[in-house]
């Protein structure tokens, strides 16, 4: 698709509104696999606020509302304590800004694993609230049941397995999985227990690639890859960890640009114009008509 439209940043929409205005819609994504084939790789970032989707739009086929917005936005040492509600405002926010790409929001720790009942109550309000197409939550087989629930009353999941960051606490920290042989084939029984169910995506994070491959070969739906293998039928990477807005990101992260050093440069030079009485100059002054 062309990449080269202008954004109306007053009403978070491409200006002029492309025609027919269509956003990419769930099953084309999960038609993108075909017999085990995706001839187009699925291109998806995370996104968690309007002018962020707005700049990423035009390059996604999905944009996802990641719980990983607890660490990078809010801070937090983990995404254990995100909320729901978090989940709800930053998703609205992505999908007004957006309208090219599917957008997704995860479920975050406790708002699904109780039972498909609890998960299917916090998804449609994520629905509702965000108007997103659909939800990605974590964890393998013992997550089937609750993605066939969902998926059978229309709401689209994407499975998450292999390094799974809200287990932490279990798991012991981030590092790769399926470093035994039985850890890797339950990676990717988990994988196929999760695409039988229902799940139109998944996402596979944290494994050597190896197991992306056995995992993307044994599934029929796309499977989307992060710190996994080229070989995967898409990638995902949180959108600042690519941008170079951390000094610290995973090895498997390649850095497109270095946003830090650019955002930290325009500060120390606009302190230095304040201090220095050069700010506000002649060109930023109102002056009388
Ligand atoms: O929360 C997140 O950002 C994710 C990734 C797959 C990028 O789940």
């Amino acid at each position: 698709m062309s990449s080269s439209f202008q954004l109306d940043t007053a009403t978070s929409r491409a200006n002029p509104t492309p025609s027919p205005m269509r956003r990419l819609t769930v099953p084309a994504l999960r038609r993108r696999k075909q017999d085990g084939v995706t001839a187009e790789p699925i291109v998806a970032l995370t996104a968690y606020t309007a002018r962020q989707a707005q700049l990423l739009d035009a390059h996604c086929d999905l944009l996802l509302v990641g719980d990983s917005l607890g660490q990078v936005i809010y801070g937090l040492p983990s995404s254990v304590p995100v909320t729901l509600e978090m989940m709800a405002a930053h998703g609205a926010a992505v999908v007004r800004g957006s309208y090219h790409a599917v957008v997704i929001v995860d479920m975050p720790f406790g708002s699904y694993e109780a039972s498909p009942e609890q998960a299917f109550a916090n998804a449609a309000r994520l629905l509702k609230e965000t108007g997103c197409a659909g939800v990605k939550l974590e964890g393998g087989a013992a997550m089937a049941p609750t993605a066939a629930f969902l998926t059978q009353r229309g709401i689209p999941v994407i499975g998450h397995v292999g390094l799974t960051p809200q287990a932490v606490n279990v798991l012991g920290g981030y590092g790769a999985r399926g470093r035994s042989d039985a850890e890797a084939a339950k990676i990717v029984s988990d994988a196929q227990a999760l695409a039988e169910a229902g799940a139109f995506a998944i996402v596979v994070e944290g494994v050597i690639e190896p197991i992306a491959i056995a995992v993307t070969r044994a599934v029929a739906c796309p499977v989307i890859g992060i710190g996994a293998s080229a070989q995967c039928d898409g990638q995902i990477l949180v959108a600042e960890d690519m941008l170079g807005m951390f000094e610290r990101v995973p090895r498997f992260v390649k850095r497109y640009d270095e946003i830090a050093q650019v955002i930290s440069g325009a500060a120390e030079r606009y302190a230095a114009e304040v201090r220095a009485r050069a700010f506000p100059g002649p060109d930023q002054t109102y002056q009388p008509k």
